[in-house]
């Protein structure tokens, strides 16, 4: 047998075809459907760019209506899950929550094994991007020991899911619409970014034969580590163990000598700065015009400051990712960091349902069976217990 490419992490194997998500790392673009990411973050709502995602086009003003209507339709959890909600402890990561509950989908959706159906995929790919807020909401109310609250089909996608985590009497919720926008903006950001961690692992579940709720749970899984949507997470704990400006070059040279990563920082794409984190910094100073400013927002601008000029990351080419400037907001929303990764699963679900779709509807696919170097023994003989030291 020839020997297998070693190719550690997949860093030079493309694994597919796709026409969904651009990426020049070089340069710092992003463009889903050609379409670079400031222009949407700018002019389009989260529900206008996960439809360009599934359907490679913006929608008209009446397409758009009805997808509007067709997730509203489907925001509500099924009834029975809030007996599989119970189960969990209370101090369970909702990223746990999430991931069980959309494995769960499948047990009331299993009309989404009929995948080659474009009609049936639609439906739970609807389904799935509409419920998404709603388990989120209930997740994070679980946690609080606060009742749940169900969708208000007056509101968007985002102000709804707003209300259904902060609304804390039966008063109509307003959140400021500073802060609707700011939220639709960060789900825009996070809504595709081609083969990384979460959707490679969407598309290697799927590649079994399995329904979208399935793949999707194992994308979930993914995200929640802290080398992919863990990092809001860990730079959120990263900044208040360094606490003060006058502590980052302390930190700074333990980043040097090996002892830690500066979290938020770097990224295996892009070898200039993450587009995604420039449109993050300028809502971070919308938003702290509603909220106020968090103070770790200074400890932030001088890691960066240290990032971009000190030889270590120049020389590696880190610059600040998506992930660096976030968690700022969600805290400010009123998140807590445990919800940070939530925050990023949620808008990724239209991303991971339009690779779904494109993996499916894939002649060139198979079953994903990556190779191996095998390291151990040659053939020996079996030993018996009584010969065995
Ligand atoms: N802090 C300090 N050193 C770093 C960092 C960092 N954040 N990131 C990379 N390096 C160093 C690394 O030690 C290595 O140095 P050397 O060549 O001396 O061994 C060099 O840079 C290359 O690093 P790598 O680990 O080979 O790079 P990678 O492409 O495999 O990893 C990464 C990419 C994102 C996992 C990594 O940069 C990292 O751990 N960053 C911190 C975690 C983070 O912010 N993750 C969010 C990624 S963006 C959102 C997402 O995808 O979910």
């Amino acid at each position: 047998q020839p020997l297998a490419t070693f190719d550690p992490g997949f860093v030079n194997t493309a694994v597919c075809h796709s026409s969904i998500t651009y990426i020049d790392g070089e340069a710092g673009v992003l463009e889903y459907r050609g379409y670079p990411i400031a222009d949407l973050a700018e002019h389009s709502t989260y529900l206008e760019v996960a439809y360009l995602l599934l359907h490679g086009e913006l929608p008209n003003a009446a397409q758009l209506a009805q997808w509007e209507l067709e997730v509203t339709e489907h925001r509500m959890l099924p009834d029975k899950l809030k007996t599989v909600l119970a189960g969990f402890p209370y101090d369970a990561h909702p990223m746990t929550i999430l991931m069980a509950s959309v494995a769960a989908f499948f047990s009331f959706y299993p009309d989404a094994q009929n995948f080659d159906d474009p009609d049936a995929r639609y439906l739970n790919i609807t389904r799935l991007i509409a419920k998404m807020p709603t388990l989120a909401a209930f997740a994070y109310r679980k946690g609080k020991a606060k009742p749940y609250i169900n969708p208000d089909d007056s509101y968007g996608y985002c102000h709804n899911f707003l209300q259904m985590l902060f609304k804390q009497n039966e008063r109509r919720y307003h959140a400021d619409p500073r802060l609707i926008r700011a939220m639709e903006v960060l789900f825009i950001l996070h809504a595709d970014h081609e083969q990384n961690c979460s959707t490679n692992a969407v598309r290697s579940v799927a590649s079994s034969g399995n329904d979208l709720f399935t793949s999707c749970s194992a994308g979930i899984g993914a995200l929640h580590g802290p080398l992919h949507g863990g990092a809001n997470e860990a730079v959120l704990k990263m900044l208040r163990e360094i606490g003060s400006v006058d502590r980052v070059p302390e930190f700074i040279e333990g980043v040097k000598a090996g002892k830690t990563r500066m979290m938020g920082f770097g990224h295996r794409v892009y070898k200039n700065y993450d587009p995604r984190a420039k449109i993050i910094k300028k809502s971070v100073e919308d938003v702290f015009e509603v909220t106020g400013v968090n103070p770790l927002l200074r400890v932030a601008l001088e890691l960066e400051k240290h990032g971009l000029e000190d030889d270590y990351f120049v020389s590696r080419r880190l610059y600040p990712n998506v992930d660096f400037y976030s968690g700022l907001i969600y805290e400010a929303l009123g998140f807590p960091p445990e919800m940070f990764t939530v925050l990023f699963a949620v808008p990724r679900t239209s991303g991971w349902a339009a690779q779904y779709q494109e993996f499916i509807t894939d002649s060139e696919q198979k079953i994903v069976r990556p190779k191996q170097i095998y390291t151990g023994y040659q053939t020996r003989s079996y030993v018996p217990m009584e010969a065995r030291d």
